[in-house]
This record gives C-alpha cells, structure tokens and sequence, in this order.
C-alpha cells in the first residue's frame, strides 16, 4: 500500500500542479454553489475539477495492473449515472442524491476493504491502518444508513419514524460494538474481524436512519454526505491520493456545515433529530381524509378573495414543484402586482424535497429574488395579510409543530400563515404532506380549500382575475 508521503516523492511535479488546478475547481465550486446566481457556474467547474481529477490519476504514476478493468467500471458507470442524472425528475431529486451519496461511502468502504486484504502485516504503519479501518467502519455506516435513505424518500417504505422496542439502547450497543471491533482490528487485523465490522456498521446505517422520519429526512441526508466525505478523505490517506483528500474534506465539511445549518433551522439539536422519534413515540397517523367538515372555494371565489385583498402572501410547497405551476402563480401574482397589490412569496428552509428546492422552482420562473422571503423575515407578516395563498405545502405551515409534543415534526419552526385573515389551500386531496400527520389548520374556520391540481387551479383562478 502506497503512503501519502511515498507518492508525493514519486508523484512528478506537473501532476502535482494539475491536482492543484483541479482542487481550486473544487473549492470554486463550492463558492458558485453558494448563490443561485452562480449555482450553475459552480456544477460547471466542479465538473470540470472532477474530469480533470480523473484523467489526471492516469498519468500519475500508480501502477494501473487493472485497466480494463477500470475503464469498464468507468462505462458502466457513465451508462447509469449519466440518463439517470438527465431524465431525474427535479422532486426527485433528494433520492438520486441518497444514492449517488450511497454509492460514494460504499465505494470507499470497498477501497479499503481491498487496501486491508493487501496490507503487509506489521511493516504498515498505523496511521494508514487507522484510516482504513475508519473508512470500511463509516463508508458503511453512510452506505446502508443513504440507501434506507432512499427507501423512505421513494416511499418503498413508510416515511414516518420506525422504532424497536428499546432501540434507543440497540443503536448505542451496535455504535459501541462497531468502535470496539474498529480497534480490534486495528490492534490485531484479521478477515473475520474485518467481515464482522461491515456487517455491524451496515447495520449501524440502518438503525440510525430507521427512526427519522418526516420532515427530519433531509438532515439525515446532509450528516450523511458528510459521513461519505470523511470516509473518502480517509480513503484518500489510505491511497496517498492527495485529491480524495482534498474532494472528501471539502465534502465533509460542508455537509457537516449543511447539517448544523438545517438542524438550527428546524429549531433543534441534532441528537432530537436521530433519537427523537425514540423519546416522542410514534405520532397519530393521518387519517387522510376523515369525517369532519372542510370549507372548500371555487377558483372565482379565490379570484375574487385575492383581486380584493391589499396583502397577499404566497406560501409554495413540494406541490407546486409537483404540478410544475411556477410560471402559472408567477402569472397570477403579475396580476395582482398590476392591481396594486402588495404580493411576496414565503420560502420555508424545508420547503420541497431538498434545499433551496422552492428558490430554484420560482428562479426557474424568473421570479424576482425581492419577493422571496426567508421564514424569519415574513413571519411577522402574517398578521397584517389579507389572504395567504398555500400552493402545495402542508408540513411547513402544519401548527401540529407548536401545539403536539407527538408530532414528528414537533420543534419544527413553521410558516405562521394562522394569524393571517384567511388562509387558502391548493391541494388534490386530504392526503397528509410528507410527514404523514393532519394539518388541523385545513379545518380551521379561516381556511377554505380549492381542491383540484395546483396548476389547473391556478390557471383557473388567473382567469377569473382577469375577468375581475
Ligand atoms: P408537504 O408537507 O410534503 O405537502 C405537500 C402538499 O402538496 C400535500 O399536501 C399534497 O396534498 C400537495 N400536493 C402534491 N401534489 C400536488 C399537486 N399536483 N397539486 C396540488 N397540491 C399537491 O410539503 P411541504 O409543506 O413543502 O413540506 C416539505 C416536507 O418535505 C417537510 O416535511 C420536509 O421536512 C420534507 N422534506 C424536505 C426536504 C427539503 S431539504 N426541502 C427534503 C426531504 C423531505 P395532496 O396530495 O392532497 O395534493
């Protein structure tokens, strides 16, 4: 096995200058990614950062005994990813990511588990040891915890919090045993312990996702990124492949910056998020329709609650990315903007399937930036508006996140769209949002309901204004 120091003896300088080009692609990258404005800019150069890393590892003096091998691994993987990124429906979007954010932890476990049957005993130095055991242990952590990941977001599974009887004690046994049989292994290494700690930290992933659910699903997602991230900087230790380093570090630090971030703006520590679901119990299930009386609208009396207000708040949701009606409310709030009402769109940090996922769908509408408000900013809003208008969002302006200490979503900063004058949904159904709970504020006496798919809806309602 090679050592990073042993590469960079070997590693011919114009290599080493290409990785640096390469490395300032990635961390430019990050910087484009940090605006819409740029955000496409910044995929481009991380592209292009990660083709230049690629092509570079073939001229870099590592003995390449597998090239076909390699270069079949290499079609094979264009074949899959490559439609699957292109035709990857936006909604959709979260589960590629959990796969992708799989694939990247599984294959750095399966690095050094290769690195590991290599290893020639006691001349290795324990610092590459370490890195290796570390890599099997949280690659596959991350890879069974992202996979599951993807089961619940696909809805194979339920999306609500699973829980064991004592599984709080289970997860933290598995945990204790993993790191029990990391430093086994690194004191005396074997196959069959090597083997028992990819079973158990496999089933380490699986115990920690299993009881998220709900609107917790998208943190896990990002602690998960962060997993992949350290274990392919480790594996770049344990390669003495300076840019998986670099990628995997950046990676690792984002993701675990991208996490404390959500976990702030879900209003609770993240220790909540993993090991809620075992303190609150299991949530009432949704009924998903019940008995008790709604107030439905038709499109003319929405027409006309909005053509009157003076204040009108849109709150968009993972509907309306569903519908795809982005330029049809963009069009109906041109309207109202023309008679002078004051219009502006609320945009809750979870909003959608993945973050930034309403910014991204109205960006796509050209809508101004002005009018998007963060949650902090239009919340003292609510009170002095007319009508709100809730396109496709439920979870996020659920009050089951105030008032129901059982509620999965519980702590969860929401949209106040309650203190304002009247609230009107556009939904299909009576079906619960993502979190699977009821929304007591669809039977509220301020709410009335326009029933029907968000975009037909809106289209309706943007004629009956126009005929105002
Ligand atoms: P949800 O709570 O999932 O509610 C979506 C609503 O849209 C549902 O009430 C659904 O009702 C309605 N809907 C679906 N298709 C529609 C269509 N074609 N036309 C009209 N309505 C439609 O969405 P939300 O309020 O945006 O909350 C997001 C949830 O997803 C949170 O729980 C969040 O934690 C979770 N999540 C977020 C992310 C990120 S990072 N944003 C990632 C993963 C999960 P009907 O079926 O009755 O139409």
């Amino acid at each position: 096995m090679t050592t990073v120091l042993a590469t960079a003896e070997v590693t011919p300088s114009w290599v080493q200058l290409v990785e640096l080009v390469a490395a300032v692609c990635f961390i430019l990258a990050l910087k484009g990614l940090s605006s819409p404005k740029s955000a496409r800019n910044g995929v481009l150069i991380g592209s292009l950062g990660a083709l230049i890393a690629v092509v570079v590892t073939f001229f870099a003096g590592y003995e390449l005994n597998n090239l076909v091998l390699i270069l079949l691994a290499m079609v094979i993987g264009t074949a899959i990813g490559w439609p699957a990124a292109r035709k990857v429906k936006m909604t959709a979007m979260p589960q590629l990511v959990a796969l992708f954010n799989g694939a990247g932890g599984g294959a750095a476990a399966l690095v050094a588990t290769i690195e590991f049957l290599n290893l020639d005993g006691a001349d290795e130095a324990k610092a590459v040891l370490i890195a290796t055991v570390f890599t099997v242990l949280v690659g596959s952590v991350s890879f069974s915890g992202s996979v599951l990941t993807f089961a619940k977001l696909q809805e194979l599974m339920t999306t609500r919090p699973v829980t064991i009887p004592a599984g709080r004690f289970i997860t933290a046994g598995v945990a204790i045993l993993s790191l029990a049989l990391a430093v086994w292994l690194v004191v005396a290494p074997s196959t069959a312990i090597l083997i028992a700690l990819l079973v158990v930290s496999l089933v380490l992933g699986l115990l920690l996702v299993l009881p998220v659910g709900g609107a917790d699903v998208p943190i896990v997602i990002s602690l998960l990124n962060a997993f992949t991230g350290l274990s392919v900087a480790a594996s770049g230790y344990v390669l003495g492949n300076v840019l998986l380093i670099v990628a995997g570090t950046l990676v690792g630090a984002s993701g675990t910056l991208l996490t404390q971030e959500m976990a702030r703006a879900m209003g609770r520590p993240l220790t909540n998020t993993l090991f809620g679901a075992f303190k609150a119990g299991v949530a009432k299930a949704a009924v998903g329709g019940g008995d008790r009386p709604v107030r439905s609208s038709t499109p003319d009396d929405v027409a006309i609650m909005l053509g009157y207000a003076q204040k009108v708040i849109i709150v968009p949701g993972y509907g309306l990315a569903v519908a795809q009606a982005q330029h049809t409310i963009r069009e109906l709030v041109d309207l109202l903007n023309e008679r002078n009402i004051e219009v502006d769109y609320a945009i809750h940090p979870v909003a959608g399937r993945m973050p930034g996922h309403m910014n991204v769908l109205l960006a796509e509408a050209n809508v101004p930036y002005d009018q998007l408000k963060e949650m902090e900013e239009i919340n003292p809003e609510f009170a002095s508006t007319d009508v709100v208008l809730v396109v496709g969002a439920n979870d996020v302006v659920n009050p089951a996140a105030k008032s129901d200490p059982s509620a999965p979503i519980y702590g969860m900063p929401i949209l106040d769209v309650a203190d304002a004058a009247q609230v009107v949904f556009l939904k299909r159904s009576m079906r619960p949002g993502f979190a699977g709970i009821e929304n007591e504020l669809l039977y509220d006496p301020k709410t009335t309901l326009l029933f029907g798919d968000a975009k037909d809806s809106l289209t309706k309602v943007v004629s009956a204004v126009k005929g105002l």
